[in-house]
């Protein structure tokens, strides 16, 4: 993988009309971040292509629109690549560049993995960036819209992909933090490709003191509807179980309309946690002790078309004291796995592990 290089520079002269591919600057023209342009990997570069020209590429049609910028399918005129740029406005910006994009730049172009949406390059042009990526055909929200019966080795694969995509940005120290269906693409093949990391950060140091407002509410964990300002990988993971039992049921799993309706939505299924189920929740920010008290519900009922294997797997993932929640290295040992068909993607070197006794009896079940 590259080495990104970075560090703050001093000012430079350079005017912004004149910014070499691969750098970032600031409305003055002081350059803040400049990554390694040459990637041995990129199928582009390889190719003999340079994707940095503006001017190379036609817009085909609008992708979608979020906080930060349209993305539009476009041809690369050159090499006759269809590729996805990401527009991002930088003159609604007070301070040049927004945080999140240089984030989301130099943590995706770490990031190389079959199962995460590939970057291969930025441009800068009329104090727009453009962040190219590689095209993928749809994101799954509108996979599920399709509405067609998704067989359940296919529900597997795509569990495993999102698991093993996911592990691997935890174990290079980077949270996902918005994992949900429209932020995950999938392509012909049926691969998923997990995308959008605008709001993904580095979690290495500090792990303190993230914002609160970071994962969609129907994919966001206990702890942080619970307030807390300190959390880790499990908010991915928590979002992997409500995305796996969406691909079994077509619709979310948890649906609230406001905090404490999510949370509640989530007890009626888990049952009320308590001190003894999760030890420490008194303390958190936002618990009540009079919350209403609601029973443990058999998952097979919520997700009836899940396995035992992929029930178990889902409530492991939605295991709400997060300490006790899986971590990615564990959800990919789960015997759910054990038979996925990956097809022509094949599990990648990383994440072949070493044969291991079963690891889990699945949870007891309430009737
Ligand atoms: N590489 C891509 N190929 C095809 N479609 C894409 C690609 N990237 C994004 N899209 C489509 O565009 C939509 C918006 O993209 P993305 O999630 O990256 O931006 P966003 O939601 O605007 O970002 P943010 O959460 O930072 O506001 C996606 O839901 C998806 O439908
Ligand atoms: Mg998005």
């Amino acid at each position: 993988m590259e080495k990104l290089d970075t560090t703050m520079t001093e000012a430079t002269s350079e005017p912004a009309e004149a910014v070499p591919p691969g750098t970032i600057v600031n409305r003055s023209g002081r350059r803040i971040l400049k990554v390694k342009m040459v990637d041995e990997t990129d199928p582009f570069l390889l190719a003999g292509y340079k994707l940095a020209q503006y001017s190379d590429y036609d817009k085909l049609e609008k992708l979608g629109e979020g906080t930060y910028g349209v993305v539009s399918k476009v041809r690369h005129r050159p090499s006759k690549q269809i590729v996805a740029f990401k527009k991002v406005k930088l003159e609604m910006e007070e301070e040049g560049v927004p945080a999140t994009t240089i984030r989301e730049i130099a943590l995706l172009k770490a990031l190389v993995h079959k199962h995460i949406v590939r970057l291969y390059e930025f441009i800068m042009h009329n104090k727009n960036l453009y962040l190219v990526f590689e095209f993928v055909q749809m994101d799954m929200q509108q996979y599920l819209q399709l509405k067609q019966p998704i067989d359940a080795a296919i529900v597997k694969r795509m569990s495993y992909q999102l698991t093993s995509g996911i592990h691997f940005c935890h174990s290079r120290g980077v949270l996902h933090r918005d994992l949900k269906p429209q932020n995950l693409l999938v392509n012909n093949e049926g691969d998923l490709k997990i995308a959008d990391f605008g709001l993904g950060r580095d979690h290495g140091v500090p792990m303190s003191m993230l914002t609160h407002e970071v994962v969609t509410l129907w994919y966001r964990c206990p702890e942080i509807l619970f307030g807390t300002n300190v959390y880790g990988t499990g908010v991915d993971i928590w979002a992997i179980g409500c995305i796996v039992a969406e691909l079994h049921i077509y619709r979310a799993l948890f649906r609230g309309d406001s905090e404490i309706d999510q949370l509640f939505q989530i007890f009626q299924v888990f049952g009320t946690p308590t001190s003894a189920s999760w030890p420490g929740i008194e303390d958190l920010q936002d618990h009540c002790k009079r919350f209403p008290v609601w029973k443990c519900k058999n998952l097979r009922k919520v997700v009836p078309t899940a396995t035992s294997a992929c029930a178990d797997f889902i409530r492991r993932c939605l295991i709400m004291d997060p300490q006790r929640r899986f971590c990615g290295w564990q959800a990919l040992q789960h015997p759910y796995f054990k038979d996925v068909h990956t097809g022509h993607t094949v599990c990648p070197k990383a994440f072949e592990f070493e044969d291991h006794e079963p690891m889990y009896q699945c949870m007891d079940e309430p009737g």
